[in-house]
């Protein structure tokens, strides 16, 4: 058997659903592990787009077994809808989902945007899809799993009690009545419906890896958000409640670290962010729009336009050591092309001097300046060219993208592996000796 996990190393978007949909070609089992229905990753196969927000990337493949693990918070609305859509497209669809993984529910969506309010200027941009409330109640040990869910004498039970809990805190610390957006005895009814349908696809996730390992089988595990918004390494406290970092997986699947045999950092070649917090090497005006256009920046799940900036080696760096990547993926180099000198942060300037640390304290992180290096941009080349690149090998990348690639390397210490110069499957380079 051989695993391999994808982990974004940026903000979030770096393309790992594209990235996680070619690798899955020679998958069996692809596994989500953190966060929920904030994620948004694309998959674009021919003409057709598909977002996929809870359910694996690769899940557009025949015969995939697709695991959707503990560390996930699932709204069974978005599960539903996601296993129909690819029940549409594909017939029927091979799904567990983990009987310890955490619901969301509706109230976690109103106290999402409620929190979000009070916080005022520390509010992070939430994508209002309920996850830093239901990993707050999974913490508080006052959530409910989805074996609650699919148990449904004692789930209408419990869920009515939760809610009812649910309203009347709304109403003594917001000041906000949750009733008036649906009845409670409705919402109730709701999820029991939800529990039924889902209840055949609901399972033990970190049993059905282990047999996969083995039988021998190949074992992808799906990041979700990256690494700047974990929950202890990203840029506290605007980014998401999970660990979106490599850790994440044996507590967010049930398995143990040996059953990770690489990892694989996916990064886009400039850096885009959606929602608040400092962006050292932000850029705003002409360049930013050029990318934001160019490279379609807006968000999968929110529909935000995403901020734009340069690619941050010392961000990336330390996502490396948190991480230990084996190898980057680097996308979206068709997006540069035509701009004349491409930058890269190499270290930032705060106070007077220089340091290459990516710092804890997020205030820093704010008055950091970034210190860039400059190179040749290249030229911008059709999606013909780019195809015919992919064709003949490295070798045939301009000379000016290999130079930029090759720079990454150095600065990280991480081999590239992958070279993704559009959003289709085919659109993406094998670096030669690395899978
Ligand atoms: P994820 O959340 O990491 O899966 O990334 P998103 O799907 O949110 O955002 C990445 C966007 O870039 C999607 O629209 C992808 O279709 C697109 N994309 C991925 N790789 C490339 C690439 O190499 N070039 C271009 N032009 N688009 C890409
Ligand atoms: P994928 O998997 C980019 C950001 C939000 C916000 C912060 C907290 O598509 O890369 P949350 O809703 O999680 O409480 O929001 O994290 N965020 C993402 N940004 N990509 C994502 O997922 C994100 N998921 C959350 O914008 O700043
Ligand atoms: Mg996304």
């Amino acid at each position: 058997m051989s695993s391999l996990a994808v982990i974004g190393a940026q903000f979030g978007d770096e393309g790992k659903g594209k990235i996680v949909d070619f690798l899955a070609q020679k998958a069996d089992v692809i596994v989500r592990f953190n966060g929920g229905s904030n994620a948004g990753h694309t998959v674009m196969v021919g003409e057709k787009t598909y977002k996929f927000h809870l359910i694996p990337s690769g899940s557009l493949y025949p015969e995939k077994t697709l695991l959707i693990g503990n560390g996930c918070v699932v709204d069974p609305e978005v599960a539903w809808e996601e296993i129909l859509m690819v029940e549409r497209e594909k017939g029927k669809i091979n799904l567990t989902i983990s009987e310890r993984a955490h619901v969301v529910f509706s109230y976690h969506k109103v106290l999402d945007e409620l929190q979000e309010k009070l916080k005022g200027k520390l509010k992070a941009g939430t994508t209002k899809r309920g996850i830093g409330p239901a990993y707050s109640d999974k913490s508080a040990r006052f959530g409910l799993r989805m074996v609650d869910l699919i148990n449904e004498d004692s789930f209408r039970r419990k869920c009515k009690k939760l809610f009812l809990m649910y309203d009347r805190l709304m109403q003594t610390f917001y000041n906000h009545k949750w009733e008036k957006h649906a009845s409670i005895d409705e919402e109730v009814e709701k999820y029991v419906q939800l529990g039924r349908k889902l209840k055949p696809y609901v399972g033990d996730v970190s049993g059905k890896i282990l047999n996969s390992i083995e039988k021998g089988e190949n074992v992808l595990f799906e990041g979700a958000q990256g690494t700047l918004l974990d929950i202890d390494f990203g840029v506290y406290p605007f980014g998401t409640s999970s660990n979106t970092t490599v850790g994440g997986i044996c507590v967010g699947a049930g398995v143990p670290p040996r059953a990770i045999d690489k990892v694989m950092g996916v990064t886009k070649a400039y850096l885009t962010r959606v929602g608040a917090g400092p962006v050292p090497t932000e850029i705003k005006g002409e360049l930013a729009r050029y990318i934001r256009e160019k490279g379609a920046e807006y968000g999968a799940t929110t529909g935000r336009p995403r901020r734009c900036g340069w690619l941050d080696a010392v961000a990336l760096k330390y996502a490396c050591r948190i991480n230990g990547f084996d190898y980057l993926a680097v996308t979206k180099i068709d997006v540069l092309g035509g701009i004349e000198k491409v930058k890269i942060c190499v270290a930032y300037e705060v106070n007077g001097s220089e340091t290459k640390f990516f710092p804890a304290d997020t205030e820093k992180l704010s008055d950091c300046k970034p210190v860039y290096e400059e190179l040749d941009g290249w030229r911008n080349l059709s999606l013909g060219k780019w195809r015919k690149i992919i064709k003949e090998g490295y070798g045939s990348l301009p000379a000016e993208v290999k130079k930029f690639l090759e720079r990454i390397e150095e600065l990280c210490g991480v081999p590239v592996a992958l070279v993704s110069v559009g959003p289709r499957r085919d659109e993406t380079l094998v670096l030669e000796g690395t899978l």
